[in-house]
């Protein structure tokens, strides 16, 4: 049985096989291979495409179709579960089509499901099959996908159809410029999915004639295979400047694939700045002559009329394709339960936690928040995040977040993940002894001690700390250029302590304000956001233009910086980012060079340098300590020997 939850469950040969088919579809209406079969449609928001494409798909197949009109209407209203739901009327169909308002919905579904489900939209998170008919028009209309260059245009942040599309285009080895409306940006989990299952790095690009024709917006540039780092520049000079416009005035642009406002999806009052439009400047340059334009629909002004009524408006065509893509997928989907296919291996690496506590998804959309009852916590454990991070990628809706602490279950015992932990967490992941908290007081409900440290001193003072911010920003005012449109960026958690001290040490040293941002690089939907108001009516961080000073506590592999820089430049092109870390600890792995450090401490990778700093820890001075991890496994296995040793004692006894 093969569900469709992702575009990552169909191989590329199999988007092809269903490609051939729609290709048929003629002949399937003729045969008619869905005879006796019977589509359940399940649908929680709003639909016209896809559930009525899907419908009729069903009806030229030869099949039925069963459907609630309105699920607030279904049992749903009375409580009942998402895997209840699924459970119920797989009994009753052949296949589920389900859309659903929660990330992660339709994978918990198919969990509970004895037939095939297929995802018509899940959230912010993907919407496959609106990408099978963009791939399918795509292909039609420009003979293959790869090497095209197609730009996303429009809410890259909530849209799922752009999510699903992006993925595929890059494994079809297709390039993409995103053109995102302001704070509406692809997410951080997504680029960093492009960049390492599909080998696709991220640049800034210097393309004014997109911008000039869509409206005031920044673009940036995906690409496979190719040695754009710029992300690893702290300063945008002249010189890449001009390499990127070389790079923009050498694209061709195949397809604008625009998308619209996700209001649904945005609170009120949140990103009421400019939309993204095509309109009439588009239409009459002449670069743009053989570029499609297309959009999943519904539209509602982001789209000139005039493009109706030109040849290369093909969003009516990409819509009408839905039927025999969809025709092509429910008959790919019977074949495969036929001929007894299951669904590819799950990933060797799940992690599901043997404590009922932590760790949460930290997506507050994700059905593993909202309905813990359909969906079991899982996750996929990536090693070799930002700074040598261990990450979990949540099954259901795919966010990423940075593992703080880890335990081992035999022991119950806890520490802070660090790099010189990889081997035991492996071995512990290998014995299902694994457990991972969000906090510290997660771990203490579960029961669990904090692992003993050892040869631990004191590398920098509270003094020497103070004396570091007062260098730096001076430093700091000395360098910048346009000090009064100053930006401090702080890395989530100690490196935005950082930024608001030497935001504090500007202020007394220039007597002026100075605006502070956060970058969370895991954690959170917002990846940067105001922590101190320079102006209480102030709207969201403006990036553009703006010099920043980007601010963390420890600079060791220089990864974090890396994604930290992903995450700016994505906002939006600053003028200029420097560099301020407190402590430089070497063993760079990423060519990233601080502008400006309060000391450097070379040591070795088993030693873990710490930064405490007063406001973040109750009763905490500030310190800066460098101290070696006493082998968790070893303190393990000796406190079994113990326990077991007290056990034999009491049975002696
Ligand atoms: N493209 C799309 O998903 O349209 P509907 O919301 O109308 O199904």
């Amino acid at each position: 049985m093969r569900h469709l939850i992702s575009i990552a469950d169909l191989t590329n040969a199999e988007i092809e096989e269903i490609f051939a088919l729609a290709d048929d579809a003629e002949k399937l209406r003729k045969e008619k291979p869905a005879r006796d079969c019977i589509m359940a449609t399940l649908f929680y928001e709003p639909s016209t495409r896809t559930r009525l494409s899907f419908e009729s798909a069903m009806h030229r197949l030869g099949g039925g179709v069963i459907s609630c009109a309105d699920m607030r209407t279904s049992s749903a209203a009375k409580g009942e579960s998402l895997a209840d739901t699924a459970k119920v009327v797989s009994s009753y169909a052949d296949v589920l089509v389900a859309r659903h308002h929660w990330d992660g919905a339709v994978r918990a579904m198919a969990e509970h499901a004895d037939v095939p489900a297929v995802n018509a939209g899940d959230g912010r998170h993907e919407h496959p099959t609106q990408t099978l008919c963009d791939l399918y028009t795509l292909r039609k209309e420009k003979g293959q996908l790869k090497g095209l260059t197609v730009v996303v245009c429009g809410d890259l942040k909530n849209g799922r159809t752009i999510h699903s599309l992006v993925y595929a285009l890059a494994r079809f080895g297709a390039n993409v410029v995103t053109l995102a409306a302001a704070g509406m940006e692809l997410p951080h989990y997504v680029v960093e999915r492009m960049e390492s299952e599909y080998g696709y790095s991220l640049s800034p690009l210097v393309a004014n004639e997109l911008s000039a024709v869509v409206t005031e917006t920044d673009a940036l540039y995906l690409t496979p295979k190719q040695p754009h780092q710029l992300a690893l520049f702290t300063q945008l000079d002249r010189a890449i400047q001009l390499r990127l416009g070389t790079i923009a005035s050498q694209l061709c642009y195949d397809a604008f694939y625009m998308t619209r406002k996700q209001k649904e999806r945005i609170k009120e009052g949140a990103a009421a700045g400019n939309y993204p439009t095509l309109g009439d400047d588009f239409l009459r340059a002449t670069r743009f002559k053989d570029t499609v334009v297309m959009h999943p629909l519904p539209r509602v002004d982001e789209l000139s009329p005039e493009l109706d009524r030109d040849k290369r408006g093909i969003y009516f065509k990409q819509a009408a394709y839905g039927v025999p893509v969809r025709m092509a997928l429910l008959k790919f989907l019977f074949d495969q339960a036929e001929v007894g296919l299951r669904q590819p291996a799950a990933p060797s690496s799940l992690y599901r936690s043997p404590e009922s506590l932590g760790p949460h998804c930290i997506n507050p959309n994700c059905v593993t928040v909202t309905e813990t009852a359909s969906a079991q916590r899982r996750y996929e454990i990536l090693s070799g995040g930002p700074g040598a991070a261990l990450i979990l990628s949540c099954v259901y809706c795919d966010h990423r977040f940075k593992v703080q602490f880890v335990g081992d279950v035999q022991a119950k015992r806890y520490c802070a993940y660090d790099i010189s932990l990889r081997a035991t967490v492996g071995e512990w992941l290998a014995k299902n002894e694994l457990a991972v908290f969000n906090s510290i007081k997660e771990a203490e409900e579960a029961g669990y001690e904090p692992y003993k440290t050892s040869g631990q001193r004191v590398v920098m003072t509270d003094g020497e700390i103070q004396a570091a911010v007062t260098v730096m920003s001076s430093e700091i005012l000395n360098e910048c250029q346009d000090t009064d449109g100053l930006l401090l960026l702080g890395i989530r958690t100690q490196g935005s302590v950082l930024a608001q001290r030497i935001a504090a040490e500007l202020e007394r040293q220039n007597t002026r304000k100075y605006e502070v941002g956060e970058i969370d690089i895991y954690g959170s939907d917002e990846e940067i956001r105001r922590i101190s108001l320079a102006d209480p009516d102030a709207g969201p961080l403006n990036l553009r233009d703006r010099e920043i000073v980007l601010v963390d506590d420890v600079i060791y592999t220089g990864r974090t910086i890396k994604d930290a820089l992903s995450i700016i430049f994505r906002a939006a092109r600053p003028r200029m980012v420097r560099l301020a870390v407190l402590i430089d600890r070497g063993h760079r792995e990423i060519p990233v060079k601080p502008n400006f450090v309060g000391k450097h401490i070379p040591s070795s990778e088993r030693e873990r340098v710490r930064v405490r700093l007063r406001g973040r820890e109750p009763g905490v001075k500030d310190e800066a300590l460098i101290y070696s991890i006493t082998s968790p496994s070893a303190n393990a296995s000796s406190l079994r020997s113990r326990k077991n040793a007290g056990q034999t004692q009491a049975a002696e006894g």
